[in-house]
């Protein structure tokens, strides 16, 4: 490419990814232009949408040695190649990145390398692709810097454009301390990633262990997930501390599109195909990874042959698929593990396999997405069994594939995808040989409709929380992160906007400003903080109200407290909500109480319920279970003392009689209904939202020395519910209705970005009175 082509769509970009890959193969033709193909990574596919609408560009390496060119246009993106030479790949990507880190991260289920040149080179290409960001980023870009290979690149490029907004977000695990301070460079990495704004992981527990690194390797003060950099040489200069902010962020698939793909009659038509050509078993599995030690390959294909010897599984009628991808063929411990399977496989088949009929169908290939999902739809059982595991995306392939609402995943505990996905998967322990042939055994005997009602529920877990909704809650935590600014400067006047009344704001006010007193800001979440939707899985905070509530629990200080005050169950509305740390938590509409621990975790206070209440909810919850089982699309949530029936995906006709039966339930058992639009709830154990209000607001008041301090709070709320909520309150407290209909509340707002905005600028006013950063944006 030449001329005005290499100068592309602009000089500058608001969006720059930096990634070890660019999202391309690219070659250079020898007259100098360039012919390129998408690659079909995960991370393309996450990050394309948002890239074309924010006019993004992209710096990454192309794959292969010493091909230099200039940046080029493609796909609707700036891609901007970073040359790598034959020894950097050795040393940087080979060496450093893939045998040293990537074995220490994943629980040195490999022996790490530690080389002096290695670690050189890795210093080395970091800065190149630091000055290659750098020079693509426009004035107060946002730039995502990508996965362990790249670490040191967030504080080299904040040294070059101290004005950037930059997360990372590492795509592996990040290793408990006792292992991480192995690495002789430990603390350089540690600061590399704090030259971040926003650290983004797959689980709490990566998040935790990176700020157990930070407390350890570094005189940092953290507060929860949030790091304090340069304070006590900020106050000297001048310049106000910056706050750095660590996170679990799981990501995931375009699980629409794949469904999709898995729906055409192609990809259909093929799955029966492929089931024929293995020869009509009675059970396919199959295994898809690349071929990596941390994927815990031999240990599933161990089981596999354990299990066709003892019998439990019939060689005859049982095929395993394993998909190994070739991967990273230069470095030892990938051509040794390459040997081991593939003597295995060999050990096997010649032992079980029959003229015309293999045990095991090895297959070291790569296969486009097409096949891919014929062949998840071929499978009967899929097997995950990681060693360890950043989250594992084939399982949410697997899942997306299955609209038939068939299929078992047997889940190492080891991936983050496990985590996340909870009680759908038979779950393992993939070092546990014994367990995992049990798993299989259950996997391959399940009946179909057990296999529906697990598969039912992960898959409206995965179309949920789809990849497009992970790169938006990152970029969007990013961007609400406060930018620094001078405490000497005048503060600006906190502003705002989206339809909050002038008796609100003075309200507001107030609060912010009573003196010795701590304010207790309680929401409620569905309809006040997220928008009412359909799937009752599928919600979440608008972008604005999210921003709010972080920047709420991220200010310093005891003063102000942050409490979410739901109908759902505890579990459920931590997942939904992703509270901030230090957040108190009332789920069951009061019957559960907990607390966000500073590692993000959720520490839950145990629900008591006396053996009469337990004998009424068991059978309350089989009885609606039963109606589940005979209604389509309903379902059963079963709470730690309510059990609920939806019927909102049910047709009309249908619910209505599921609805009928379960009030006949409900009253041969004694019990009380709350009937919501599309929902039966039966509670064993009395609860609302006042008085679980008034409890917090008694919590609160006895924190810290022992003593008791005033407490005014602010609660939001859109229901009925929170009507009780509302009546707790008294003089000097705020009550604010989202939405219409009749309250007793004194304000109102329109929606959850109008609650989003009064809550911004209580932030705005606490913050300004105690002299902290504000927003910038
Ligand atoms: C993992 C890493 C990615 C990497 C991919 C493929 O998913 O998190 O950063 O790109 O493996 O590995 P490769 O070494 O071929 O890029």
């Amino acid at each position: 490419m030449t001329g005005k082509e290499q100068t592309g769509r602009h000089d500058r970009y608001d969006l720059v990814v930096v990634a070890n890959r660019l999202p391309v193969d690219f070659s250079v033709r020898p007259g100098g232009g360039v012919d390129w193909q998408r690659s079909p990574g995960g991370l393309v596919t996450a990050l394309e949408p948002v890239m074309q609408h924010a006019d993004g560009a992209w710096v990454g390496w192309s794959g292969a040695p010493d091909l230099a060119s200039d940046p080029f246009d493609a796909d609707g993106m700036r891609l901007v190649p970073v040359t790598l030479s034959e020894s950097e790949i050795e040393r940087y990507y080979e060496g450093f990145s893939n045998d040293t880190l990537w074995p220490l991260y994943h629980d040195v289920v490999s022996t790490p390398a530690y080389h002096r040149q290695w670690w050189d080179a890795y210093r080395r290409v970091n800065q190149r692709f630091a000055e290659a960001a750098a020079a693509q980023a426009a004035d107060g870009a946002v730039v995502w810097v990508h996965d362990y290979q790249l670490q040191l690149v967030p504080r080299l490029l904040r040294e070059l454009r101290p004005d950037l907004r930059i997360g990372f977000f590492d795509h592996i695990p990040f290793p408990p301390v006792e292992l991480f301070q192995q690495l002789p460079w430990r603390r350089q990495i540690v600061e590399g990633l704090l030259g971040a704004d926003l650290v983004g992981f797959q689980r709490g527990g990566d998040a935790s262990n990176f700020i157990r690194a930070v407390r350890r390797l570094t005189d940092y003060t953290t507060r929860g997930p949030i790091v304090t950099m340069d304070e006590g040489r900020g106050r000297q200069s001048g310049t106000a501390a910056r706050h750095v902010r660590a996170g679990a962020f799981p990501i995931s698939i375009d699980a629409t599109r794949f469904d999709a793909l898995a729906r055409t009659p192609e990809v259909q038509t093929r799955a029966k195909e492929i089931r024929a050509e293995l020869g009509d078993p009675d059970v396919v599995m199959l295994g898809v990874d690349r071929l990596d030690y941390t994927k815990g390959i031999r240990h599933r294909i161990k089981a596999y042959g354990e299990l066709l010897g003892d019998g439990r599984i019939d060689a005859a009628r049982t095929t395993l698929v394993q998909v190994a991808s070739p991967s990273r063929e230069n470095v030892g411990a990938y051509q040794e593990l390459r040997q081991q399977v593939e003597v295995l496989v060999g050990r096997i088949n010649g032992e079980f396999g029959e003229l015309g009929h293999s045990a095991i169908h090895y297959l070291h290939h790569s296969y486009p997405p097409e096949e891919m999902a014929a062949l998840y739809l071929a499978a009967d059982v899929m097997l995950v069994t990681s060693l360890r595991d950043g989250m594992n995306l084939v399982a949410k392939e697997y899942i997306a594939a299955r609209s038939d609402e068939q299929g078992v995943l047997v889940l190492s505990e080891f991936t983050g995808a496990a985590d996340e996905l909870g009680a759908g998967p038979v779950l393992i322990n993939p070092h546990d040989i014994e367990g995992t042939k049990d798993a299989i055994v259950t996997a391959a005997r399940m009946t179909a409709r057990e296999q529906r009602r697990r598969m039912r529920r992960l898959r409206r877990k995965v179309i949920a929380d789809d990849v497009a909704k992970w790169s938006h809650t990152f970029l969007g935590v990013l961007q609400a992160m406060p930018r620094r600014t001078s405490p000497h400067a005048p503060a600006p006047a906190p502003s705002v906007g989206g339809g909050v009344s002038a008796s609100l704001v003075h309200a507001l006010d107030a609060l912010a400003t009573a003196d010795g007193a701590a304010v207790l800001v309680g929401l409620d979440f569905d309809g006040t903080l997220a928008p009412l939707v359909d799937d009752p899985t599928a919600s979440a905070m608008t972008p604005a109200a999210r921003a709010a509530v972080d920047r709420l629990a991220a200010l310093p200080g005891t003063r102000l407290r942050l409490a979410l005050v739901s109908g759902r169950d505890l579990a459920d509305l931590a997942e939904r909500a992703r509270p901030p740390a230090g957040t108190y938590l009332v789920g069951s509409h009061g019957a559960e109480t907990g607390h966000v621990r500073p590692d993000g975790t959720i520490e839950a206070m145990p629900v008591d319920l006396t053996p009469e209440q337990s004998a009424a909810l068991a059978a309350v919850a089989a009885g609606l279970e039963d109606i589940a089982a005979q209604t389509e699309g309903a379902w059963v949530q079963h709470k730690p003392s309510a059990a609920v029936l939806h019927t909102r995906l049910a047709e009309p006709a249908a619910a209505a009689a599921a609805t009928a039966r379960a009030r006949e339930i409900v009253a041969r058992l004694g019990l009380e209904a709350m009937h919501g639009k599309d929902v039966v709830e039966v509670a064993v154990l009395a609860a609302d939202k006042g008085t679980a209000l008034a409890r917090l607001r008694d919590v609160v008041a006895r924190e810290g020395d022992g003593g008791t301090r005033p407490v005014h709070v602010l609660y939001a709320g859109d229901d009925t519910t929170d009507e009780h909520a509302f009546r707790a309150l008294g003089a000097g407290d705020v009550a604010v209705k989202v939405g219409e209909g009749a309250t007793t509340a004194a304000h109102r707002v329109a929606d959850a970005d109008a609650l989003a905005a009064a809550l911004a600028r209580l932030a705005d006013a606490t913050a300004w009175r105690s002299g902290e950063p504000l927003t910038g944006a």
